[in-house]
């Protein structure tokens, strides 16, 4: 903890930050050893970004992943796709790539657009691919707490940073605020399970919690991932708590050259103040999600070589 010694008092100075970028790139070098690894078996890790139309987000999305993985020494492609692609031509391609034994890892860049759903997609990839963690055999297996599935990456970098930062999770009450299938949820599911970095107990809470703020301010560990900007203030933080910003949310602010800020669902500067640990935005839990990426793919390749 941060803090300053004074004669015998502890004079808090706010809380530390938690250094996403640089856990992340800790993550990367031990990916790029294990690429090595299996380059030296005859095995090239592959992921496959598949990306459906042309939203601006999503393509900045997806070029960051294709550039991580050829860093890491992966052989990365993005297959893009016209945003009048049907369904069937997007399920057709996935069958080829759930064949194509040089592909390890399949990623469909979500949003997909209207005439394509969604969960139709997920279900048509091969388990073992599915390094997003998405498809229902692996959100079953993390349920379960059978780690030979994939967990989604955002919620798997959010338990390794609290590992790097020597977090106490075990009886800690930890409390998520969202309950989305891809970070919420597998979130508390994460936190819940027996063993390191979990063994917490887990309030979600969401948009129909009657008091947000008494179940906030009850956690030792607090996880925002709502999709609110500034939603989590000071009073709503115990103080000394760890506190996890999953959000990314463009809000304007004039002062800035294109008329906008990103911010997470936390207001950085209020809650700093109370907090013992905190991730910023950005540069907190965003580089970690690639980062778990990159580690999924990973451990689908070794598992192909062991199968
Ligand atoms: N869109 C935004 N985040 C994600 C993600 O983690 N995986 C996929 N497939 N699409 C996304």
């Amino acid at each position: 903890m941060s803090g300053e010694t004074a004669g015998t008092q502890t004079v808090q100075e706010g809380a530390r930050l938690i250094d996403g970028s640089a856990v992340a790139k800790k993550v990367r070098d031990q990916v790029a050893v294990d690429v090595a690894a299996l380059r030296a078996r005859g095995v090239v890790p592959g992921l496959t970004v598949v990306l459906v139309g042309d939203d601006p987000a999503s393509a900045v999305y997806v070029g960051g992943k294709e550039k991580a993985s050829r860093e890491a020494g992966m052989a990365g492609e993005t297959i893009r796709l016209p945003s009048t692609t049907s369904q069937a031509e997007l399920l057709a391609l996935i069958d080829q790539l759930n064949h194509d034994e040089t592909v390890h890892g399949i990623l469909v860049q979500m949003p997909l657009p209207k005439q394509i759903d969604p969960e139709t997609v997920i279900d048509r990839i091969s388990p073992t691919k599915d390094v997003d963690g998405f498809h229902p055999v692996n959100v079953g297996k993390l349920l379960i707490g059978n780690t030979d599935g994939f967990v989604p990456c955002t919620p798997a970098g959010v338990q390794v940073l609290l590992g790097e930062y020597g977090v106490r999770t075990s009886g800690a009450h930890c409390v998520v605020i969202g309950r989305s299938t891809i970070v919420g949820k597998p979130m508390a599911a994460l936190m819940m399970q027996p063993g390191p970095l979990a063994d917490a107990t887990v309030t979600v809470c969401h948009s129909r919690t009657r008091d947000l703020a008494e179940q906030t301010r009850q956690a030792d560990i607090l996880i925002a991932a709502v999709g609110r900007a500034q939603l989590v203030t000071a009073p709503m933080v115990k103080p000394g708590a760890v506190v996890i910003d999953v959000g990314m949310n463009r809000i304007a602010d004039a002062s800035t050259k294109s008329g906008t800020r990103l911010v997470g669902d936390v207001d950085f500067e209020d809650v700093r103040r109370v907090a013992s640990l905190i991730t910023p935005v950005p540069r907190g839990v965003g580089p970690m999600t690639i980062a778990m990426l990159l580690r999924n793919t990973v451990t689908a390749a070794q598992r192909s070589v062991r199968a």
